[in-house]
């Protein structure tokens, strides 16, 4: 038996469809550490974490989870898990570290090890080409004003992408099953660029929305490079943390709020994804901020470039009603006319409400609004204060219970009739969680940062029996 301690379970009570992949997600800069190692140069998580007061503790990516030097421990892990999937990130600067131009051979060495190791192991290689870690030779804008510098609030950093999308698929594309251009732009779009809770940090609302539209774009630039240079096999995606926003109550001013956010959480990405438009109340929202002239002819089209399945990440619904943000505020065009409202129930160690109906009910508003668009949900998961105690167990039953009602959820939707292909559980280990540095522990395995041991946790051999038994028990 491949998987740990696993016996199959004849009592599933929630059985999922055969060949549904059972996965585990990370990201490049919160594991790898190695940042200055074998050629990498820094990203603008690297830049930021070592700004003062950005990050908790004044954490940074330097060591992280030493995935780097660890890879074969994390993939026997995850032959222990028996997981069939692994969806990891491919740091560009590890690549292309000047984020054009020449490729570093030991940076592609590296995922080489990787890809192998997890063909190796029987494990299908998922690869996101960007989580967040731009160059950050393409941020800086240069003394002499040359053309690079900007990040994505410039185009040119979305021809940079489709090109390094382009070593990928040369050096990797035989191998890695599927390939994502982006995880979450809207989070680098307005996380980075609007309130600057994350990497560049910038706060201002134009930048926000040029770097949403350039993102766009580097997704449907790249998607072309990638289906011309894969073989037919592979599969092109784009993962976006929808939001599943629910109006306070039924009043007009509410359910705007709501229409509101909905417009520039959401549809900013799926309507020119998979419309080959802007949404016209987004555009109206943002009238005031811009008249979208950076738009260029063409450049919708491009960005719906066919993709083969949608990768959509989700924590906790968001509650609304008419007010005001706080300032600065992520929601270009909104800020003056939505306010968000705890949500009840129970919360995670990030202060995120437990809600598993929202996964739910985005699954089915896809299945309604992309009929024929597989879904694969390649995050979901929960933070909680987990610690090892004296005889090294790491009990961890919120957790359990936080994944137990997401993918009955997504069993739920499945059952009335969403295409949702995969499950990858955010995350396989305790990592670098951005603004919040290492205070918050999102893995099934638990890492001592002291030391860099792992320990399963309680949820890790929960999964494992999950998958071995291909659904949930009673
Ligand atoms: C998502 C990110 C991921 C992780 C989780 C908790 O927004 O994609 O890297 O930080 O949140």
């Amino acid at each position: 038996m491949t998987a740990l301690d696993a016996r199959p379970d004849t009592s599933t009570v929630l059985r999922f469809p055969q060949g549904f992949r059972w996965g585990t997600a990370t990201a490049a800069y919160q594991i790898e550490g190695a940042a200055a190692e074998d050629g990498r140069t820094p990203s603008v998580w690297d830049t930021f974490s070592r700004t003062p007061g950005k990050v908790r503790n004044g954490d940074t990516g330097d060591i992280a989870a030493d995935h780097y030097h660890r890879l074969d421990e994390d993939i026997a892990l995850m032959r222990r898990l028996g997981v069939t999937d692994y969806r990891f990130s491919i740091a560009w600067p590890r690549v292309v570290p000047t984020g054009s131009g020449p490729v570093n051979a030991k940076g592609l060495d590296f995922y080489r090890r990787l890809v192998d190791g997890l063909l190796e192991s029987g494990i299908r290689p998922v690869a996101t080409l960007y989580h967040w870690d731009l160059p950050q030779e393409l941020e800086t804008v240069s003394d002499s004003g040359s053309a690079a510098g900007g990040g994505w609030t410039e185009r040119e950093t979305a021809y940079r992408f489709a090109e390094y999308a382009g070593v990928m698929a040369d050096a990797l594309g035989d191998r890695v099953a599927t390939w994502t251009t982006l995880n979450e732009p809207w989070c680098a779009a307005f996380l980075g660029y609007g309130n600057g809770v994350h990497a560049p940090g910038r706060t201002d609302a134009l930048a926000s929305l040029r770097a949403a539209h350039h993102l766009n774009l580097a997704h449907g630039l790249a998607a072309r490079v990638l289906r011309g240079a894969l073989p037919a096999s592979a599969e092109v995606s784009l993962t976006l943390n929808l939001h599943a926003v629910r109006a306070l109550s039924e009043s007009p001013e509410d359910r705007d709020a709501a229409r509101r956010i909905d417009a520039v959480g959401n549809r900013i990405f799926l309507d020119p994804v998979f419309h080959g438009r802007l949404p016209e109340d987004l555009v109206r929202d943002t009238a005031g901020i811009t008249d979208w002239s950076f738009v260029e002819d063409g450049d919708l089209a491009t960005a719906a470039a066919p993709i083969d399945s949608l990768g959509i990440n989700y924590y906790s619904p968001a509650v609304v009603a008419a007010g005001a943000s706080e300032s600065p505020s992520p929601w270009a065009g909104a800020e003056r006319h939505v306010r968000f409202e705890p949500a009840p129930g129970p919360r995670t160690a990030m202060d995120w409400p437990v809600d598993a109906d929202g996964l739910y009910e985005l699954l089915v508003r896809l299945r309604d609004e992309l009929p024929g668009v597989p879904l694969v949900v390649t995050e979901n998961g929960a933070a909680y204060d987990d610690y090892a105690d004296p005889s090294g167990n790491v009990k961890d039953p919120e957790r359990v219970d936080y994944l137990h009602a997401h993918l009955a959820a997504v069993h739920r939707a499945l059952a009335d009739g969403a295409d949702v292909r995969g499950y990858f559980l955010w995350s396989l280990l305790d990592n670098f969680e951005w603004a919040y540095g290492y205070s918050k522990r999102f893995g099934i395995v638990h890492v001592d940062f002291a030391t860099q041991r792992r320990t399963l946790k309680d949820s890790a051999r929960w999964y494992a029996e999950v998958i071995a038994r291909g659904g949930l028990g009673a």
